[in-house]
């Protein structure tokens, strides 16, 4: 780090926040997987959840705290004893780490949400942050919907929770409302206004309603904030959250303007947020700034003609600082171990040896189907190895008959973990339709399909198609995907990928209860 310049923190809320937006939610090995990879990209701060909100999201905080080192783990918590000590125990394995309590601010909430007065809700935020700090050194408090909080009461807050021992204090613009002139002018208020303020870390938390949590988020860093709150593709509630990967190469690439440096490695930042896009099957937009796949395209001649003369004609950030690695290298069958594995060494992938005896397994079976694998196949297949440890049940087959003027049908032959053996046939509204039935009555879970899309990850006319697939189940979305260069293949899958994590949840769901009424007998038995 260089002497006279000043640190800003990445907290990273892709696990909490993040996993708040629909459709995002994440099982608990994919949530590990995540949180290893933020590990590795350098975050000082990963909020792995909300301990309070279920059994399943205490586990996966604590599961993250005993299994990922570096970066200070943080469980969110309202502002209650209850939500705290859960927090506190979730994150207890962490060599470092924090409770983030957090308690809304505004008239609205205050009114409408909490009703509660101004001077109840200082009582309630200083005894939360005093909890916290009986449980944990590191606390951080969040006024929810600060942006639109009086700035006076404001300023009241923070001084009280600063003198209840809060270490952070983080301010959100929880409904995107802010602009920033006025946030940047909220933190100059505070920071002329509270008492001991020099004594925190002050944090900004952005949302992007009106896509402006970025830009919001740099201008409080400007105004003296030293920790910025984001999700990787800026995932989150509604609109998403600020963008880790855009707000870490604003401030890279305008170093000279900010004066102040990340310890993002930031040559990890496109296969880290290829690997979120993979897991919640949210794709990239073509055109999002930094890691989206347009965004090192040049198409137009004038553009192409300064490109050739010298990049920086065109380009702010070159491909390689953002681990956009892509190269015209094509490797095909004859393409052995050591090829492939250096690779997807330089598309920033991290595999262990189990992991790459299973992608070359996949590669080898891949070059037969298909002449020339390209990057966009190689990423595929080790996000999907990744992926494929998910679920009970497997496609063993998979026959289809489609004529233009007659309805298809499907036949699968699926492999359950508890031994069963499953064949079933359906007809439908085209060989995809037919599989998908098919699937439904083999498992015996009916699903509502809500979307279903199909695109290609790489070039050429035997590319390989990727099929994303979203249901709901019981009032809840699931969503899976799968590439293949058969596109029927690859949908099933992805419908069998959703019946998987269907069953999963409900596996899991089971497990609780049985642990509720177990819970329930022996306070019975006691009385
Ligand atoms: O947006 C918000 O206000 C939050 C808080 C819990 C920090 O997510
Ligand atoms: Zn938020």
């Amino acid at each position: 780090m260089s002497p006279n310049r000043d640190r800003v923190m990445i907290f990273d809320t892709t696990l909490r926040d993040g996993e708040q937006s629909p459709g995002c939610s994440m099982t608990q090995p994919e949530k590990l997987r995540i949180a290893k990879a933020l590990a590795e990209l350098g975050v000082d701060v990963i909020e792995a959840g909300f301990p309070a909100a279920s059994r399943g999201d205490w586990e996966s905080v604590n599961a993250v705290a005993r299994e990922v080192q570096g970066p200070i783990i943080c469980g969110l918590a309202r502002c209650n004893r209850d939500d705290i000590k859960l927090a506190a125990d979730a994150v207890r394995p962490a060599s470092n780490r924090r409770v983030h309590v957090f308690l809304a601010t505004s008239a609205i909430h205050r009114e409408y949400k909490l009703n509660m007065a101004r001077d109840e809700i200082i009582r309630m935020a200083v005894e939360g942050v005093k909890a916290a700090r009986e449980l944990v050194e590191d606390v951080e408090f969040s006024p929810e919907d600060a942006s639109r909080t009086e700035l006076e009461f404001l300023a009241q807050v923070v001084e009280a929770v600063i003198d209840a021992g809060a270490t952070t204090v983080n301010i959100p613009d929880t409904v995107g409302y802010t602009v920033p002139d006025e946030f940047a002018e909220l933190f100059r208020y505070l920071r002329k206004n509270v008492r001991g303020i020099d004594k925190v870390r002050l944090s900004v938390h952005c949302h992007d309603d009106l896509g402006m949590a970025v830009a919001n988020s740099l201008t409080a860093v400007v105004a003296g904030a030293r920790q910025i709150e984001c999700t990787i593709n800026g995932i989150g509630e509604r609109a998403g959250n600020c963008s880790l990967e855009e707000v870490v190469m604003a401030l890279k690439t305008r170093e000279a303007f900010f004066n102040l440096e990340t310890r993002i490695k930031t040559n990890k930042l496109y296969p880290t947020s290829r690997m979120l896009a993979n897991i919640v099957a949210m794709p990239i937009p073509r055109n999002k700034a930094v890691v989206g796949e347009n965004a090192f395209a040049h198409e137009s001649g004038i553009h192409q003609h300064g490109m050739l003369k010298h990049h920086s004609t065109y380009e702010i950030m070159r491909p390689q600082d953002v681990g956009l690695t892509r190269s015209s290298l094509v490797l095909g069958k004859h393409s052995g171990r050591h090829a492939l594995k250096e690779r997807i060494k330089e598309l920033g992938f991290v595999v262990d040896d189990l992991e790459f005896a299973r992608v070359f397994e996949e590669f080898k079976a891949l070059a037969d189907k298909k002449k020339e694998l390209f990057d966009g196949d190689i990423e595929a297949l080790v996000l999907q190895a990744e992926n494929s440890a998910a679920g009970p049940w497997s496609l063993k087959n998979l026959r289809t008959v489609a004529e233009s003027d007659q309805v298809a049908q499907a036949t699968v032959q699926l492999q359950h973990s508890d031994g069963r053996l499953v064949e079933q046939r359906a007809s439908g509204d085209g060989p995809v339709d037919a599989a998908f039935t098919a699937i439904e009555q083999a498992t015996g879970i009916d699903v509502t399909l809500q979307k279903f899309e199909l695109r290609s990850v790489s070039v050429g006319e035997d590319a390989q198609g990727e099929a994303l697939v979203y249901v709901e189940y019981n009032k809840r979305s699931y969503r899976g995907s799968s590439v293949s260069t058969n596109i029927v293949e690859s949908a099933a899958e992805a419908f069998l990928e959703v019946i998987n994590r269907i069953e999963l949840a409900q596996a899991s769901l089971a497990k609780s209860q049985d642990e509720r009424t177990g819970a329930a007998r022996t306070a019975q038995a006691a009385v």
